[in-house]
């Protein structure tokens, strides 16, 4: 089935009427109490569901799971949820009775459920990466536009006090303009072993089909797929750079304020169709802006010992370098950026600077800092409710997340060319190398 016919199919299921934006926009503002359905309630989507739920003005009314041991967790804790294994249904059987949706499924099935619950013009919470495709991000974006709704990528880093700060830094010239940024990870999603033969018994409590959703159809096999395996497989996730790179990426890219790339080249191994790269060393260059030299150049550095060429990376006193994070490097020093959770270090000639940070935020607008993950993580996802109830602003709209997401993607494409420069035409949305521009789309299987 093409995307296009899979769109008018959910929006026909979504039997909803269209309202204008200026309506929405009233309704958000008269609106006291949210009302949640979220969709894929395990592993990550049990912390999205809990934080969502933190919010003392959200109601939780509805769960959906394809694997029935996730859905009745999820119910023992949340036991007035109606509950669902078929997003499908949830969405077209409830529509009049939930407010937003939270997507917290594999990537494969990001886009076709936020697009069906954005047909119906809710707001959408939906995990990183924003999608598998390039072309469903750019569908997200316009979609959220036209409607006017709120959303918010699962990038809860974004609201944490040290990404802040160090976009308030680098915006304020600490290291004047920045011509370099390099960014790592020694984590590894991918995997360059056999593909499965033959197929094992699906578990009594999983819904192979609906599992699969849109992507190819393919046996069932233990310990390759679900749960949580699927990210390092071609057709559901988006390997490394999906995974962790987009959290890392996300305090440079919107702190220089970038749009996509100009250009990308993977060096990588070769591309066996199945499994994404053990290790990639992903470099683009980015049209300038107000706070870089006139091109960025980005290095990006994944997979175990990443990142093994240490230009602009050494530390004073010998430090060790933490193994993720992001170092911003400009004429007047550099900015680095530990992932996750502890503070940026400035450095100059060698030595570290005390940052003053009364001088950079005098107002206290980055408020305070929580070090502690369990009371920093839900501000993110409260920003999001009160945006809902037309109390606050998201930080990670889709209009932000999707271009982000293309710049990651384009990462993960570059994978299937190694060593090979790309050139993106970012008005167009196409590879000047033709070959490249069928990875930016996928077909999506009728289930
Ligand atoms: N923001 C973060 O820090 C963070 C951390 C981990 C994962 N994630 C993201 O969260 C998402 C889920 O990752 P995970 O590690 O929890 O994966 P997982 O495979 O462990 O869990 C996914 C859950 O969704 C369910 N599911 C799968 N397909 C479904 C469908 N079509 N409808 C309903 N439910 C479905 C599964 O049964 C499972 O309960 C991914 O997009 C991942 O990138 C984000």
């Amino acid at each position: 089935m093409k995307k296009r016919d899979f769109l008018k199919t959910s929006a026909a299921l979504a039997s909803t009427t269209l309202m204008p934006s200026s309506l929405l926009a009233s309704i958000a503002g008269s609106k006291t109490r949210l009302r949640t359905a979220h969709i894929g309630v395990g592993a990550m989507g049990a912390q999205d569901l809990q934080s969502i739920a933190s919010h003392n003005s959200v109601d939780v009314v509805a769960l959906c799971d394809v694997d029935s041991k996730s859905l009745e967790a999820a119910h023992l804790i949340y036991p007035d949820a109606k509950i669902f294994k078929d997003y499908r249904v949830m969405l077209k059987n409830m529509s009049s009775d939930f407010d937003a949706v939270i997507v917290s499924t594999p990537d494969h099935t990001h886009a076709p459920a936020s697009i069906m619950a954005m047909e119906m013009n809710k707001p959408v919470y939906c995990q990183k990466p924003l999608t598998h495709f390039v072309s469903e991000a750019r569908e997200m974006k316009k979609l959220a536009e036209q409607k006017n709704l709120v959303t918010q990528m699962g990038i809860q880093v974004h609201s944490f006090y040290d990404y802040k700060l160090a976009t308030v830094l680098i915006q304020s010239g600490i290291i004047g303009k920045v011509h370099t940024v390099r960014a790592w990870t020694d984590r590894n999603f991918g995997y360059d072993g056999p593909v499965p033969e033959g197929k094992d018994p699906i578990p009594d409590s999983l819904d192979w089909n609906l599992w699969l959703g849109t992507s190819p159809k393919r046996s069932y096999k233990e310990t390759f797929y679900h749960p949580g395996i699927w990210r390092k497989l071609v057709d559901y996730g988006c390997g490394t750079l999906g995974d962790m790179g987009i959290h890392i990426f996300d305090t440079p890219y919107n702190a220089l304020a970038l749009d996509v790339p100009l250009t990308i080249k993977n060096k990588c191994r070769k591309p066996n169709g199945y499994g994404y790269p053990e290790s990639n060393r992903v470099t683009y260059t980015f049209p300038g802006t107000k706070y870089t030299a006139d091109t960025l150049k980005w290095i990006w550095s994944d997979g175990p010992g990443s990142p093994l060429d240490k230009k602009y990376l050494e530390l004073p006193n010998e430090d060790k370098l933490p193994l993720q994070g992001a170092m911003f490097i400009g004429e007047k020093g550099r900015l680095l950026l530990p992932h996750f959770m502890e503070r940026p270090r400035h450095i100059v000639d060698g030595e570290y600077k005390e940052i003053d940070v009364k001088k950079y935020d005098p107002k206290n607008d980055l408020g305070e800092r929580l070090t502690d993950y369990g009371l920093a993580s839900p501000k993110h996802y409260h920003q999001f409710v009160d945006a809902c109830l037309g109390k606050d602003k998201v930080s990670a709209p889709f209009s932000y997340a999707s271009r982000l997401t293309e710049t990651i993607l384009l990462g993960v494409v570059a994978g299937r060319f190694p060593n090979k420069t790309l050139n993106w035409d970012g008005a167009n949305a196409r590879f000047k190398e033709d070959e490249a521009n069928q990875y930016l789309f996928g077909s999506y299987r009728n289930f």
